[in-house]
């Protein structure tokens, strides 16, 4: 089979195309054909040596959507639709940037699609990443005003759509004034420029402070953000876009607000819900949310698709289709 092989971490060239023999199968385990993957920003840190524990050569990839080529449980039949993300694929175990990939019984997602292989690839992480924070995390409700920190990042995109669906008002933030149009235009309300100071911008817009913030952008902007909220509001930190973990100088009984609550969201953590995410595709499908369509590249491509991701220009999921 072709996989993408990282020898050692670097560059977006560090991504190879290789051949290698097909993966086996073991108890507890299914063999998936790949249809194609989604590209997650866990794989560029991944890349670029960043991941505690990962050893190398690994083939990256934490999520893909597919057909069962093996299962020795005999759970899924051969042929089967099914999904995987996370449980230490591309971490501990190689991953889904390979025509055929092995993984544990419990990250497999089975569902029934007649969608396109590019838009399902699109959906698996960023489905349970954001429907997850959002009800979960957030507890979002009806007449919920959300801040997304982050709102140009694929998660910041679909958390808008489903945000709008659940009956919120939605600001989105993105640092470009050239995106503002765009942000509106994908299910944002309100749209404020991110300087990492956007307190007053927000409160103009909400006096109160909104009720609940999606934090994509991470430690850098966690304390403003914590700062725009509303008495009672839920802050949680899902994404670390800002490229810092620690949040230096941090006093909690000055910097989170009465009454407010902190939180994280993380995937890692969570067992996926067939369920939800066969409900969610069949509203995709019947054309019930208007998703920023994907970022298609084959195998080939894999390069130019990582730098565009390391360069923030993608504006969209990207996606791998074989
Ligand atoms: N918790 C979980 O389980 C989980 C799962 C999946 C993803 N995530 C995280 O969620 C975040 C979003 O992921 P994604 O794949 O959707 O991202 P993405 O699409 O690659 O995001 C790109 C956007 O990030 C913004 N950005 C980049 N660097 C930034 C910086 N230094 N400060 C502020 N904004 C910056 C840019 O927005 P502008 O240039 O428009 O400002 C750019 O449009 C990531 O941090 C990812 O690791 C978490």
């Amino acid at each position: 089979m072709k996989a993408v092989v990282v020898q050692k971490p670097g560059a977006p060239e560090v991504l190879k195309i290789e051949d290698r023999p097909l993966p086996p199968t073991e108890g507890g385990w299914v063999r998936i054909h790949v249809k194609g993957f989604g590209l997650n920003r866990a794989e560029m840190f991944t890349r670029q040596g960043h991941s505690p524990g990962v050893s190398f050569p690994r083939i990256l990839g934490i999520e893909c959507v597919g057909l069962v080529d093996h299962d020795p449980s005999q759970k899924y039949e051969k042929g089967a639709q099914v999904a995987a993300i996370m449980g230490g694929m591309g971490r501990k175990f190689d991953g889904s940037y390979a025509q055929y990939v092995v993984v544990p019984l419990e990250c497999v997602i089975p569902f029934h699609s007649q969608l396109p292989w590019s838009v399902l690839a699109a959906l698996p992480e960023m489905f349970h990443t954001t429907h997850g924070a959002l009800s979960e995390s957030l507890e979002l409700k009806q007449n919920d005003t959300l801040l997304i920190r982050g709102g140009t990042s694929s998660i910041g995109l679909l958390a808008a759509r489903l945000a709008k669906a659940m009956g919120a008002h939605v600001v989105s933030t993105s640092r470009s004034h050239e995106r503002i149009e765009f942000l509106k235009a994908n299910g944002a309300d309100d749209v404020v420029l991110d300087t990492g100071q956007i307190l007053g911008a927000v409160r103009k817009l909400f006096p109160e402070g909104v009720t609940k913030v999606l934090e994509l952008v991470g430690a850098t902007t966690l304390v403003d953000s914590l700062s725009c909220t509303a008495t009672g509001g839920i802050v949680s930190m899902v994404g670390i876009l800002g490229g810092k973990w620690i949040l230096d100088g941090f006093e909690p009984m000055r910097d989170i607000p009465h009454l407010v609550k902190l939180t994280i969201y993380t995937t890692d953590a969570v067992t996926p819900s067939a369920n939800l995410f066969q409900a969610f595709l069949d509203d995709v499908a019947k054309g019930n949310f208007t998703l920023a369509p994907p970022k298609v590249f084959a195998l080939e491509g894999i390069i130019e698709a990582h730098r565009l991701m390391e360069a923030n220009e993608a504006k969209a999921k990207l996606v791998v289709v074989f």
